[in-house]
């Protein structure tokens, strides 16, 4: 097999640029290791950045964004019984869009199936060869044979557990990372939203999240401990121990149902210098991760994958190298930026068991002089709408 540019991991990432890059006349060839219904199914964050939303318009798969989304201008913090508007509209000029990574995730596959995009799933074994030479391939095996496919570049787009990172030799990256001493507890239910807009509710028992896909569908998460099991959290304990976070005035609205699904998160915040190693590049988890607090995860797949985009089809249309040598350096850069503002957000928001009373009482102010000051707000709400391209 052969193609201009082998993509490996099917999620948003990897899917994005075999999408980006068909429309501009240049051949991908996609391997995920999973079946179409598992990544289809994935539950992951819901708020697009408007960068990420006109990127997702301009590959031809923002119809249905555009029409299902939910166009939000702004969202609440709650903290000590009251509930802070930032109004992202006014602060920026600017909105976000609720719509499920599922639901892009859908997209991209029913778009790649209308122009004949080639996704190979269930392959195994990826292995990344030559990636200092002109001519890297990749071996796999895939329906019980063992394949090799030669390529003039390898997009990893394979996530935090894909072989892609570690096909670069140790000397030639370095990692930087911080594990949270906490995780997210999330459940999707079948019940109306809380609230019109999301609402980050900080409480000294710990953080929580009302969330929402559509106006009958909900997204809640509560922070625990990170070795929390999963069996202890019947729905009943879960939802009291929501609205116990809430201020009394929302609590009272919070419409309970059963959950439809339910799961635990870690939180991590991760890089990985660099995102390229001759002809192979890193984007989306495959290179960092952010812990969840501002959805960042999938804007930031999104960014990267702007980048690379843009590097390959001036390679392959004008012979320029210049996008493709300074890739990791321009997506590095917004990569940082949002590092930092997932960071904070979860600094802000979250309970630390390991915080002394000086440093509890630092987040306590910082929460209400953001609360109290346009300058802060408006800093926040030009990181949750997203830093520019
Ligand atoms: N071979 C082929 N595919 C692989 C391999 C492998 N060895 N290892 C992993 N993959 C696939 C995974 O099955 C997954 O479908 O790579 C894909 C990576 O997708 P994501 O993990 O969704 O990562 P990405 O596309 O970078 O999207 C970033 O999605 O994961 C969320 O929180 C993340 O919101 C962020 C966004
Ligand atoms: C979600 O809807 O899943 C979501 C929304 C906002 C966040 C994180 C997750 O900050």
């Amino acid at each position: 097999m052969r193609t201009n540019v082998a993509i490996i991991g099917g999620g948003p990432a990897g899917l994005l640029l075999s999408q980006i890059l068909h429309r501009a006349g240049i051949d991908t060839i996609v391997l995920e290791r999973h079946s179409r219904e598992y990544v289809e199914g994935r539950i992951r964050a819901g708020v697009l950045e408007d960068g990420t939303q006109t990127l997702l318009r301009r590959a031809g798969i923002g119809e249905r964004m555009d029409r299902e989304g939910l166009v939000h201008e702004g969202f609440s913090i709650t903290h000590r019984e009251k509930s802070h508007h930032i109004d992202l509209t006014t602060l920026t000029g600017r909105k976000v869009m609720v719509y499920g990574q599922t639901e892009v995730t859908r997209d991209l596959y029913a778009a790649r199936d209308t122009m004949g995009g080639i996704v190979l799933h269930g392959v195994e074994q990826v292995a990344l060869h030559d990636l200092q030479s002109n001519k890297p391939h990749i071996t796999f095996g895939h329906d019980g044979a063992v394949h090799r496919l030669d390529c003039d570049f390898i997009a990893g787009c394979d996530g935090f557990h894909g072989p892609s990172r570690e096909s670069i030799p140790k000397k030639s990256r370095r990692e930087f990372e911080r594990v949270y001493p906490f995780g997210w507890l999330g459940i999707l239910s079948k019940t109306a939203p809380v609230d019109e807009e999301l609402v980050y509710a900080a409480h000294e028992d710990g953080f929580a999240l009302c969330s929402m896909r559509n106006p009958r569908l909900s997204r809640y998460y509560i922070q625990c401990s990170s070795d929390e099991d999963i069996a202890n959290w019947p729905d009943d304990r879960f939802w009291k121990t929501l609205r116990k976070r809430l201020p009394a005035e929302l609590a009272e609205r919070l419409e309970t149902g059963p959950s439809i699904e339910k799961s635990i998160a870690p939180l991590r915040s991760y890089v990985c210098e660099t995102m390229r190693y001759g002809r192979l590049f890193l984007a989306g988890d495959a290179a960092h991760i952010v812990p969840p607090t501002g959805a960042k995860g999938l804007n930031l797949a999104a960014s990267d994958i702007h980048y690379l985009s843009e590097a390959l089809i001036q390679w392959y249309g004008n012979a320029d190298s210049s996008g493709i040598e300074g890739y990791a350096e321009r997506a590095l850069s917004r990569v940082w930026k949002t590092e930092r503002f997932s960071w904070w957000m979860t600094s802000l928001l979250h309970n630390f068991p390991d915080h002394s009373p000086f440093e509890q009482r630092m987040q306590r102010a910082e929460l209400d002089y953001l609360t109290e000051s346009r300058a802060a707000m408006t800093t926040l709400a030009e990181n949750y709408v997203g830093l520019p391209y």
